[in-house]
């Protein structure tokens, strides 16, 4: 299924958020698998079902809440998306992104995207953090690109440029904070699948092969999205299972996704916190 949404049908959605809080956001936020706890640290917090805004998609997978929040945390006023949409779940590229563009129209000029990914790289353990130093569209060369359709120009260019998706100098900072909380993060290249089968042992060996350090079912698509638009973007992937790329090798399964977010959640959550507090 493909669609494209106009600027009327984007203003639409921020016209029924505006109803609830005249709040700008300066920063832009989702919170992947595993880690919505992280929404509730917010201050001043309005809360919208995804159900209650025109066009947004709707999540149906466990872990994933479906609302959105606006409010401030460590004094930034921020809109975070408790929940996304993936493309497995049957939405459309353009869907999976038209809630980037609705918060770069509400003001965010920032977004932080989190995610759970699987480890390719040899030395990273779950629980750790990757800060995506770059990605692989693999998704996105197969021809499943969210900008696919009319250009907008309002938001950006028909060829937007992909260097430096993920901002050098939000990536220091992360570093800096996390090596300040002593809490293991790499950088490295982040791979997006369309999911929702997990790779099998030759698929791993592929993506390594490649030079992905992790692998995951999102974030990509958003990426491209805010960076059409002009947003500056900081990309954290919380290590949820290490794959092996060996035969016999157990598959990762959900559950242990959900469960290494417990331990991810708190260090996230000093990581963005601290990137906040020092913008
Ligand atoms: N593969 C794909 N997506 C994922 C994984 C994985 O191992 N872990 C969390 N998201």
């Amino acid at each position: 299924m493909e669609e494209f949404f106009t600027m009327h049908e984007f203003n639409e959605a921020v016209t029924t958020i505006r109803r609830f809080t005249d709040l700008k956001p300066r920063v832009g936020m989702i919170l992947g698998s595993g880690l919505n706890a992280l929404a509730e640290s917010i201050e001043d917090a309005v809360s919208i079902s995804f159900a209650d805004i025109p066009h947004f998609p709707v999540s149906t997978v466990e872990g994933h809440s479906g609302r959105l929040i606006l409010g401030t945390l460590e004094g930034v006023p921020l809109v975070v998306m408790q929940g996304r949409a993936h493309y497995y779940e049957g939405y459309s590229m353009g869907r999976v992104g038209l809630p980037i563009r609705v918060m770069r129209l509400l003001g965010a000029e920032l977004l932080v995207v989190t995610n759970a990914a699987g480890g390719l790289n040899m030395t990273y353990r779950t629980g750790e953090v990757m800060i995506i130093r770059d990605h692989i569209n693999l998704i996105g060369m197969a021809g499943l690109n969210p900008l696919r359709g009319p250009n907008l120009a309002e938001f950006g260019p028909r060829f937007p440029g992909m260097n430096e998706a993920y901002d050098p100098a939000l990536r220091r900072l992360a570093q800096e904070i996390a090596l300040e909380a002593a809490i293991p993060a790499h950088q490295g290249v982040y791979i997006c699948l369309a999911g929702p089968s997990f790779e099998t042992p030759a698929d791993v060996r592929f993506l390594r092969l490649i030079g992905a350090d992790a692998v995951g079912m999102s974030t990509v698509p958003e990426v491209i999205t805010a960076r059409h638009s002009g947003m500056r973007v900081l990309g954290l992937s919380g290590i949820s299972n290490t794959l092996l790329g060996e035969e016999g090798a157990p598959p990762p399964n959900h559950e242990e996704v959900l469960e290494a977010g417990r331990v991810l959640t708190p260090r996230l959550e000093t990581m963005i916190r601290g990137v906040l507090r020092r913008l």
